[in-house]
C-alpha cells in the first residue's frame, strides 16, 4: 500500500459530511447532485449506500466519494469522484474496491454503472478493476447529448481477493 493510502480511510458518509462532499462534486462532476439529492439518498433511500474517503491528520479532510444502488442482485454505481488535487494517488480505485466489498456483503452479484463516452480516466479506472464494456446509450447524458458506456463487473469475489492480496 502506498504512504498516501495509508492515509486515507473509506467510511460511510452521513448528512454532516454532505458540504464538503458537495465541495469535491462541483469540482469533479458536470451535473452535481443537489444538496435535496444527497439527502435523499442518505435518508430515504434505502437501496442507497454512500462512502467517502477522508484523508487522516490534524485537518481530516473529504477527499473523494461513491455511490451505488442495490438493485435485487445488481450494484449499480450511482456517482464517483475524487478532489482533482488527490487524484492520481489511488484514492478512487480504493472507493471502488470498498463499494464493490460492499455491494458483494449486501448480496450483489454483479457491478454496473454508465459512464460517458469522452471519460478515458473513468473508463481506465473501472477497466483496471475487471469492468468489460458490455453496451452503449446513445445521447444518454441530458447536459450535452454524449452516449455512454455502459460497464460490467462480475467476479466481485475475485477483485476482493486481489485487493486483499490473495491469488483471486
Ligand atoms: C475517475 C476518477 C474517480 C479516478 O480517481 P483517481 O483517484 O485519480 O484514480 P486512481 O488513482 O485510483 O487511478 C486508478 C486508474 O484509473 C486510471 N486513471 C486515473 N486517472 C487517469 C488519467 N488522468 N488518465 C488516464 N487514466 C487515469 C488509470 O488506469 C489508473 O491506474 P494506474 O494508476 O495504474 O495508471 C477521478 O479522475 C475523478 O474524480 N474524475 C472526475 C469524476 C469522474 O469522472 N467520475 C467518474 C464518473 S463515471
Amino acid at each position: 500500500m502506498s504512504e498516501s493510502l495509508q492515509t486515507v480511510v473509506v467510511r460511510f458518509m452521513t448528512m454532516n459530511d454532505v458540504p464538503a462532499v458537495m465541495d469535491v462534486d462541483s469540482l469533479s462532476l458536470p451535473t452535481p447532485w443537489a444538496k435535496r439529492s444527497f439527502q435523499y439518498e442518505l435518508t430515504e433511500n434505502p437501496a442507497s449506500c454512500l462512502l467517502l474517503a477522508e484523508q487522516q491528520g490534524e485537518n481530516s479532510q473529504i477527499v473523494g466519494f461513491v455511490g451505488f444502488w442495490m438493485l435485487v442482485d445488481e450494484a449499480h454505481i450511482s456517482t464517483l469522484a475524487v478532489h482533482p488535487v488527490h487524484r492520481q494517488k489511488g484514492i478512487g480505485s480504493q472507493l471502488l474496491l470498498e463499494a464493490i466489498r460492499q455491494g458483494n456483503a449486501m448480496g450483489a452479484r454483479l457491478v454496473t454503472l454508465e459512464v460517458r463516452l469522452s471519460n478515458q480516466s473513468a473508463i481506465n479506472l473501472y477497466h483496471k478493476h475487471g469492468f468489460e464494456v458490455v453496451g452503449r446509450k446513445v445521447h444518454y447524458y441530458m447536459d450535452n447529448q454524449e452516449d455512454a458506456i455502459l460497464m460490467t463487473l462480475r467476479d466481485l469475489r475475485e477483485r476482493i481477493a486481489v485487493a486483499d492480496g490473495g491469488v483471486g
